[in-house]
């Protein structure tokens, strides 16, 4: 498997996983933030999965239900709806919201950024 260590998201301790976001959004900034999950996402009408599944209109959508990609049965099976809070505790730790899923990301711990990326993931 391969590990793509993400240093300058390091999950700071103690966020608190399921609060909502707080604060207001702006998309510009977000579609900066966004570039990071370009390494592995596609989004927009002709987004095809990659190494990550495509994430047009992520917001509101079933988790696991992008038809071109191969899940891991933990998110397959999670259940999750990505509501915006379920977005915001998964972007802030993957791994404790879908525990064993195979997105190698260490989870966004900027509350400010966060919002950003997620008015922007609104637009998708
Ligand atoms: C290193 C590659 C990588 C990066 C960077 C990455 N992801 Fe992922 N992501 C994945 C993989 C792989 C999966 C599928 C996980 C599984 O099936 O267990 C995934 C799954 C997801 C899902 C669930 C999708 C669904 O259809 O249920 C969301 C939402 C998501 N990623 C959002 C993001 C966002 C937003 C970012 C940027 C902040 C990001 N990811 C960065 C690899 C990545």
């Amino acid at each position: 498997m391969r590990r793509i260590i993400i240093a300058w998201l390091m999950a700071a301790p103690g966020v608190a996983l399921a609060a909502p976001v707080a604060l207001t959004g702006n998309v510009d900034a977000g579609r900066v933030e966004f570039a990071r999950c370009q390494w592995c996402h596609q989004a927009g009408p002709s987004a095809r999965s990659g190494f990550g599944p495509q994430l047009t209109g992520i917001v509101g959508r079933r988790a696991g239900m992008a038809s071109d990609y191969r899940y891991s049965a933990a998110v397959k099976n999670s259940g999750v709806v990505w509501t915006e809070p379920m977005l915001a505790a998964f972007l802030r730790a993957p791994q404790k919201v879908i525990p064993d899923n195979k997105m190698r990301f260490w989870g966004i711990s900027d509350e400010q950024r966060l919002a950003n990326l997620l008015a922007y993931l609104r637009t998708l």
